[in-house]
Order: C-alpha cells, then sequence, then structure tokens
C-alpha cells in the first residue's frame, strides 16, 4: 500500500526523502507529497500521479532548505486519488502535518465530531482527521508525541502514521498498528520508513517497531513507546543486503532483473538448508520436531502469487508428508468457519509479510491454538513475528509490483518443509528425501536454462499483443501454475486471461474457445503418464475448435508436436518440481506482452506490492 519516508539529520530533507520514496513508490503510485520543516515554518507540496509529478513540482516551486521531512506515495483508499486527497495533510492552522498508511474504521464519526467543533477538513481522505486531533491535543500544551499517543488511543483500524510540526524541526514521530513501520538508525541520523529500502543507501542497521508502538525520532536518537508511554522493547537488526539490490542494475525494468535474478534467488533459499549428512534442518523454523510429529492437518492461507505457491504445496505436502492439506485465500479464511485445534499446522505464505488478509487470517488462527508457520521475504516485517515459526526466503527484495522471483523461492520453501516433515514423520524413507533434495539444488541450473531460451517467447507475446483474451490450462501442479500464468497477464497487460483445470474444460470453459483464441497449456512430465495424456487429449480438443495452441512441455516430449501451434520447450523434471520450470515462460510471456502494449510492468495500473488493508 502506502509508502512512507520520515528523515531528521543534516542533509537536505526533501532529497533523501524523495529518494526515499523513489524506492518505495512500487508500494502505491497513486499520489505523493513532501512536509519540509525549517525555520519555525512547515511547508508542503504534493500532486497526483506518480513520483515524476511531484518531482516537477518542486523543481518549478524550489522546496525550502531544511534537515527534517517526511513523505509519501498513496494507494487509495478513502477519496479519488486527486491533488487534495494527496498526504500529506494538515491542521486548520497549518502547524501540523500527518501522512499515514491504512484504514481509520471509526474515521466518519471522528470527522463528523470534528467537524461539529467547528474544523474545515479540506480533503475526502481518513487521514486528515488525525491532523485534526493532533490540533486539538497539541492545544492542551503537550509535545507530539505525547499527542500521538492519545489520538491513537482513539483510532480504530490500521495504521502508520508519520506527523511533524512546525515549531520542531528536530523531531519526527511515528505511530503503527497492524502496518509497517521501520526505523533506520545512522550517524547524526534518522530514518522512518514503511521498509528499508528507503534508506538502504545511507544505514543498514535498522529496528523493529512493534505493535501499538509511537517512536520519536531525533537526529542524535529515537525513542519508542507503547501508546500509554511506557517505554517499549525494540529490536535491533541488520539489512543483509544492500543499495545495489533495490536497484534496476541495468535493466529496464526491476521485473525483468527479478526474472534474471530467478536461479541465484532459488539457490539462495536452499543454501545452509542441507546438512552434511543430506538431511534437511531448518533450525530457524522454531518449531520442534515432535509438535510436528504431532500435527494431524495443514491449513495453508495466502493472497495473490503466493496464494498459487500454496496451492503448488499442497501436492508437496499431501505427496512428500501424508497429511492433509487445505489451502485458502487468506481474505475468507476467518470468515467461514475453518476447524483447527491444536494439532494443526497453519502455513501463512507471504513475501512482503505484511499483507492484512494474511496476518488477519494468522491472528484468526492463534485464536484457534493452531501452530503457525510463516513463509516470509522481508526481515523484520510483521508476519513473522505473529508466527510461532518462520522460513525465510532469500530473494532479496523484490520490487516490481507482479511477484516473480519471490514466487519461485516460496515453491522451494515449501518443497523443504513438506520434505523436512516426511523426514521427521518418517513419511519417505531417508535416502528418498535425499533424492528429492539432490533434485532440488539442480533447480537453479534448471531455471538458468529456461531463462537463455526465451526469445522465441518473447516473440510470440509481442504478436499477441492485440488480442483480447488468453487462456491458460494445467492439471495436478500445472493448474496452479496456469492461475498463476493467467494473474501475470491480467497484472501486466490488464488482458482477459483466466486459468484453468483443464480437467473441467467440458464442464464450461470450452465453450469460449473460438477460432484464433490463444490457449497456453501446461504439460506434465511424460512420466505422469496417464495426467500427461489426458492434457493432450485436451489439447486436441481445444484445437479442433480452432483453437492457437501454445504448448509448454518438456525436452523430448515429441507426442505434443502434432497439436501445437507454438511449442516452448522447458528441462525435464520430476512433476512436483514442474512449476519452477514452467512458471517462468509465462512470466517472461507476460512481461514482454504487457512491454509491448506500452504499459510501466513495474507499477502496473490500481495494483500496490504490499496490501496492508483488507
Ligand atoms: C499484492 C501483490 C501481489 C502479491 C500479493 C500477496 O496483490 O500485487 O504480487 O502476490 O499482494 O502479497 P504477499 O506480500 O502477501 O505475498
Amino acid at each position: 500500500m502506502c509508502g512512507i519516508v520520515g528523515y531528521v539529520g543534516s542533509k537536505q530533507a526533501v532529497e533523501v526523502v524523495m529518494e526515499g520514496l523513489a524506492r518505495l513508490e512500487y508500494r502505491g503510485y497513486d499520489s505523493a507529497g513532501v512536509a519540509l520543516v525549517s525555520d519555525g515554518e512547515l511547508s508542503t507540496a504534493k500532486r497526483a500521479g506518480k513520483l515524476v509529478n511531484l518531482r516537477n513540482l518542486l523543481e518549478e516551486e524550489a522546496p525550502p532548505a531544511g534537515t527534517l521531512g517526511m513523505g509519501h506515495t498513496r494507494w487509495a483508499t478513502h477519496g479519488p486519488p486527486n491533488d487534495r486527497n494527496a498526504h500529506p495533510h494538515t491542521d486548520c492552522s497549518g502547524s501540523v502535518a500527518v501522512i499515514h498508511n491504512g484504514i481509520i474504521e471509526n474515521f466518519a464519526t471522528l470527522r463528523a465530531e470534528l467537524e461539529e467543533r467547528g474544523h474545515g477538513l479540506a480533503s475526502d481522505t481518513d487521514t486528515e482527521t488525525v491532523a485534526h486531533l493532533l490540533e486539538e491535543e497539541l492545544k492542551g500544551g503537550i509535545g507530539l508525541a505525547e499527542a500521538l499517543r492519545r489520538v491513537c488511543r482513539r483510532l480504530e483500524g490500521a495504521f502508520t502514521l508519520v506527523a511533524v510540526h512546525a515549531s520542531d524541526p528536530e523531531l519526527v514521530v511515528g505511530a503503527r498498528r497492524n502496518s509497517p513501520l521501520v526505523v533506520g538508525l545512522g550517524d547524526g541520523e534518522n530514518f522512518l520508513a514503511s521498509d528499508v529500502a528507503a534508506f538502504i543507501a545511507h544505514t543498514r542497521n535498522a529496528m523493529e517497531l512493534g505493535q501499538d508502538q509511537v517512536v520519536e525520532l531525533r537526529r542524535d536518537g529515537v525513542t519508542v513507546t507503547d501508546f500509554d508511554g511506557k517505554p517499549a522493547e525494540v529490536k535491533e537488526y541488520h539489512v543483509d543486503w544492500d543499495v545495489s539490490a533495490a536497484e534496476k542494475g541495468g535493466y529496464d525494468y526491476f521485473m525483468l532483473k527479478e526474472i534474471a535474478e530467478q536461479p541465484r534467488a532459488v539457490a539462495d533459499t536452499l543454501l545452509g538448508r542441507i546438512g552434511a549428512d543430506g538431511r534437511l534442518t531448518l533450525d530457524e523454523m522454531r518449531i520442534t520436531d515432535q509438535e510436528l510429529r504431532e500435527v494431524d492437518k495443514i491449513i495453508i492461507v495466502a493472497c495473490g502469487t503466493s496464494y498459487h505457491a500454496g496451492l503448488i504445496a499442497k501436492y508437496a505436502i499431501e505427496h512428500w508428508a501424508g497429511l492433509p492439506c487445505e489451502v485458502e485465500l487468506a481474505s475468507e479464511f476467518r470468515y467461514r468457519d475453518p476447524i483447527l485445534s491444536r494439532t494443526t499446522l497453519v502455513i501463512a505464505i507471504s513475501q512482503s509479510g505484511e499483507t492484512m488478509d494474511a496476518l488477519m487470517a494468522v491472528r484468526h488462527a492463534r485464536e484457534q491454538r493452531a501452530k503457525l508457520l510463516g513463509i516470509c521475504n522481508v526481515n523484520g516485517s510483521t508476519l513473522p513475528r505473529e508466527c510461532d515459526g518462520v522460513l525465510y526466503t532469500h530473494a532479496g527484495p523484490e520490487i516490481a509490483v507482479a511477484s516473480t522471483k519471490a514466487f519461485l523461492t516460496q515453491l522451494v520453501a515449501v518443497y523443504l518443509i513438506a520434505l523436512y516433515i516426511a523426514q521427521v514423520r518418517g513419511t519417505k524413507w531417508g535416502d528418498e528425501v535425499f533424492a528429492m533434495i539432490q533434485l532440488l539444488e539442480r533447480m537453479p541450473e534448471k531455471v538458468e536454462k529456461v531463462l537463455e531460451t526465451m526469445e522465441p517467447v518473447r516473440a510470440l507475446a509481442r504478436s499477441l499483443a492485440d488480442e483480447r483474451s488468453v487462456l491458460f490450462l494445467g492439471r495436478h501442479v500445472g493448474f496452479p501454475v496456469a492461475l498463476e500464468g493467467a494473474l501475470k497477464l491480467k497484472e501486466l497487460a490488464y488482458m482477459h486471461a483466466e486459468g484453468f483445470a483443464a480437467g473441467e474444460l467440458k464442464h464450461g470453459p470450452i465453450a469460449l474457445i473460438e477460432e484464433g483464441l490463444p490457449v497456453i497449456v501446461v504439460v506434465p512430465p511424460r512420466a505422469r503418464d496417464v495426467l500427461h495424456d489426458k492434457i493432450v487429449s485436451n489439447i486436441q480438443e481445444i484445437r479442433a475448435r480452432g483453437a492457437r495452441t501454445i504448448v509448454i512441455a518438456e525436452e523430448g516430449d515429441h507426442s505434443v508436436d502434432p497439436y501445437a501451434d507454438t511449442l516452448i520447450s522447458v528441462p525435464a523434471v520430476p512433476t512436483l518440481l514442474q512449476p519452477l520450470v514452467t512458471t517462468v515462460p509465462l512470466q517472461v510471456f507476460a512481461c514482454e506482452l504487457a512491454t509491448a502494449k506500452g504499459h510501466d510492468v513495474d507499477q502496473p495500473r490500481n495494483l500496490a506490492k504490499s496490501v496492508t488493508v483488507e
């Protein structure tokens, strides 16, 4: 969702803040704004649209020099994305400025009360109420941090708030509930941001903030309390990647870079998890082997691309670990009545660790006393803190909104967990687990091979740029891959795209087939003969009805040659691992097709990287 940056130090705040916003723009790009404090004056500048609009405005109207400031990129929740609703928002006197990520659920009541007391609100946002509430609290003569604590106690919902005041050029305050905020600890300067990417060029030392905490940021120190003002315990950590990981490194788009990084990301996620004896060691998981032996059901919750990783995990967990596994959209999970107990393991998959639906699902599962395991890519994010254990993926920062390398590493993580449970519970022989681990270790090289052969896929994508619709078919683990291929195309190319289980074709989707309709079919390995042959029949059925068939099959599978208008070959790997190689051409396809249509693949319309509201 929205991106937030706060700074106090000795550098020009506007430069630090704008640089941070550029690194956070993937979180939202409906509008952007900054607030700066210098010489007892508060100045703000804001513009609808991408950050470049704000940058142009700042070039036209030179901002005041000053060493304290904050900035915001918005993903609109309340009110359309225009200049008026862009953050920062100020109070009646123009002395306090506030930026916000999240949703203040009781804002309508608060707003009505404020209007009754004579405040004039200039925007449609929930955020602006906070500026006016701060104004009222400050009239009592208290400081900005105490005022923010008092206001936070009255707010319901999810929020990260950052505020500055005209009269204090040394203080930035922030508050956090259910929405991300991290502190960057510099030398004579400190930072606040939605994620570390915003300040990674200045410091790799960070501090996690917990739930319901308020932080006071000065150039020479940071104080953290709870909402009642009691000192809070906080954890410092070192970020294990540097600024180059958050830059495009010669690629036109982050997405291209992230697709290319997949072999390394897969290798890094396997690193250190396989002992010298060939057995898996998932030490950081923090769930004991005894607890895993007692598990009798697994439920996976996730959203978007991470949900597709969950769907694939089900096949691996049931096959290797022999445990029943359900997969649920995190946003649906707590609104039904899931049957959970102490022996249920809930696995939440989230690249960002901040997706609100995933966090709420985890909290719901905790109330039912289930064991909680997170699969997460962002150190210091909320999800790992809310789970009993975590398995980190090591994809490095993923900045393009549409997930690619994080997805492949999530697959690696779920394979590791399924094999680990198999090892602990003895549902597979040690040598079977070891053989599969050895195959997993060869996957970076297989993914690399796929990437080397993508030119025809790019050419195909360009040739289909004017199509209105593309369908995707798969069976078994190829079905979630089809869903992921369709999601990528929707996200990036804004085209009608749908993934189907090929077995369902005759129950409806076949009615969509018409002359020339492109249909991408993911074919399982030949070794799975029944499954394989069934999908080859499906290809014939759609081709007979005029579909243009684009077939992804393993190298040497000539059985599909007569029915494939276009054949995309991928290295032969075992069925369960096949998504690691079949997803890559679909990512490349969607990225190239969207680029051919002139879209910005890093920042697709209406989307945000991390959805921190329900
Ligand atoms: C958003 C992003 C998707 C992502 C999903 C889940 O919708 O645009 O790319 O898959 O959130 O995000 P998470 O961080 O929980 O994996």
